[in-house]
């Protein structure tokens, strides 16, 4: 496929070389010596055991100590604490790894040996590995594209793993390599969504996705303002009216031969937010074009699949629009007739995710799934709820809440469930239509959910995952780069897996 692998560069740290390392990054939990589990020459250990306890690293939670490395392997080692063994988590271990390559790019060190002999709690040793190099590969993101040179100096370029005691490393080379490959499409999914509304138009977004596809299995189709208005989807048109640059829905399949079961996923893809005629306050609008993040880690978890073929057969459905005010644009008091022959009142044309992803549900029925996924940066207040560390979870189905549950332990990308209760329809309640798409202030993120399961197919599985609070960050952030942050990638590709398992 045509996208290079731009990782990090990950090796297997295999003792001291003829160069010294510019850092040794070590993660350690409390109590017991910082390099218990690591396979280290007995020296070396020897001789970083004392610098640890010299400068007094006890592996307290948040505890960062620097010391002097062994000149022959390491002009410096830093160690990160994580707190009781028996508490670490893996979203923890990830955050942690993510701080001490924060670190290490702020020293300048660029050729490191990355060490953590903490095991999380919530998942077994090989799986926390596995995700935890993707960490890993990941150490060098920044957004580029527009600059003329990199900003941040030079980051870290390779990253040489450390092994842990009872570790094939034969296994642990094929681990380094999955995680190169998941580690760029989680780029990609980063690089989309901090691409500017100027920049990447629904247009744009959907020749691109065309370009990633090329030559794959997966089938990628754009449909644009005739077939939009021929399929009943007018309501993507109408959202994306005020701009002028058009809307248009692309669906993506993969069908293997023996599916096991169907599953749709949709992706949020405004590329950009500005309210529309309910115009937002000017502050902080610009971080509204992220707002398509939930059709990038769709697209991104789509590569996923043209990769690594599940027995599935999985369809994905983005409807790409910009809302601006304009003209043209879509007012309040406007009632739309949505693709179900529902009506629905714009009471707010800043509600206007839910009115695409509406529309992207029920035209899902046609591909008789099973399970409905939809990711989208949907309301604010999940961002106040949850903040930056979980992601919203609504679900009519509590086997598909366990198993995303499931999804979420095995790669730290948090979900917490909230509810779907027929009292938070009455909130939608319209004078002119059948619903309103927006209920006011209070419970409005129930609300939020409670109109879209208006619009799934009978007897479907779904869920809906708000990441307005985890898809971008601003800096400082859990040592993530400021900007888009690729969440929801790992999260969909381990519930298709999943999914692929048991169903
Ligand atoms: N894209 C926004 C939600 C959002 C806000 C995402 C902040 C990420 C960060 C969405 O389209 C929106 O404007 N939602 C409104 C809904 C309201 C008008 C019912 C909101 O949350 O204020
Ligand atoms: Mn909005
Ligand atoms: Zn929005």
């Amino acid at each position: 496929m045509s996208v290079g692998v731009i990782v990090a560069r990950l090796s297997l740290w295999r003792g001291a070389a003829a160069r010294p390392l510019d850092g040794l990054y070590l993660l350690a939990g409390e109590g017991g010596s910082p390099l218990d589990g690591l396979v280290l020459p007995a020296a070396l250990r020897r001789v970083l055991s004392r610098e640890l306890e010299r400068v007094g690293f006890v592996g307290r939670d948040g505890e960062l100590l620097a010391a002097a490395g062994p000149e022959s392997a390491f002009r410096r080692v830093v160690a990160l604490g994580l707190g009781k063994p028996g508490e670490v988590t893996l979203a923890a271990l990830r955050k942690g790894l993510r701080r001490l390559l924060e670190q290490a790019t702020r020293q300048g060190d660029r050729t490191i040996a990355v060490a953590a002999g903490v095991a999380p709690t919530d998942v077994e040793a090989a799986q926390a590995r596995a995700v935890t190099l993707v960490e890993l590969a990941l150490a060098d993101y920044t957004f580029d594209r527009f600059r003329a040179r990199r900003r941040n100096g030079a980051p870290v370029s390779r990253v040489h793993v450390v092994p842990s005691r009872g570790e094939s490393t034969a296994r642990l080379a094929g681990l380094v390599r999955d995680a190169e490959r998941t580690a760029a499409r989680v780029r990609l999914a980063r690089d989309l969504g901090n691409r500017p509304g100027n920049d990447l138009t629904p247009t744009r977004f959907a020749q691109e996705i065309r370009a990633l596809f090329r030559g794959s299995r997966v089938r990628v189709t754009v449909l644009r303002r005739r077939q939009l208005e021929q399929a009943g989807l007018a309501s993507v048109l109408a959202v994306g009216g005020g701009s002028a640059h058009e809307p248009c829905l692309v669906s993506l399949e993969y069908r293997p031969v023996r599916p096991r079961a169907t599953v749709v996923l949709i992706g949020k893809g405004v590329t950009f937010d500005a309210g529309g005629i309910s115009l937002k306050p000017p502050a902080d609008m610009a971080s509204m074009k992220h707002d398509m993040a939930g059709a990038a880690a769709v697209v991104a978890a789509m590569r996923g699949v043209a990769e690594r073929r599940p027995a599935l057969r999985v369809v994905a459905l983005l409807p790409l629009v910009e809302n601006l005010p304009s003209g043209s644009a879509m007012r309040p008091g406007d009632i739309l007739r949505l693709h179900s022959g529902v009506t629905v009142e714009v009471d707010d044309t800043d509600a206007e995710g839910r009115i695409i992803l509406a529309d992207a549900l029920s035209y899902a029925a046609r591909f008789q799934p099973d399970v409905v996924v939809d990711v989208a940066t949907l309301t604010g207040a999940c961002r106040i709820a949850l903040g930056h560390e979980l992601a919203g979870l609504f679900c009519n189905d509590d086997a598909l809440a366990e198993q995303l549950e499931q999804s979420a332990r095995a790669t730290g990308e948090g979900i917490w469930r909230l509810p779907l209760r027929a009292a938070y329809r009455e909130l939608l309640r319209s004078e002119f239509a059948d619903l309103k798409n927006s209920g006011g202030r209070w419970g409005s993120l129930p609300a939020s959910a409670a109109f879209l399961e208006r619009f799934v197919p009978a007897g479907v599985r779904w869920a809906h995952l708000d990441i307005a609070g985890v898809g971008h960050v601003g800096r400082g952030v859990n040592g993530l780069q400021p900007g888009a942050t690729g969440f929801g990638v790992r999260l969909l590709e381990a519930l298709l897996d999943e999914l692929a398992e048991k169903r």
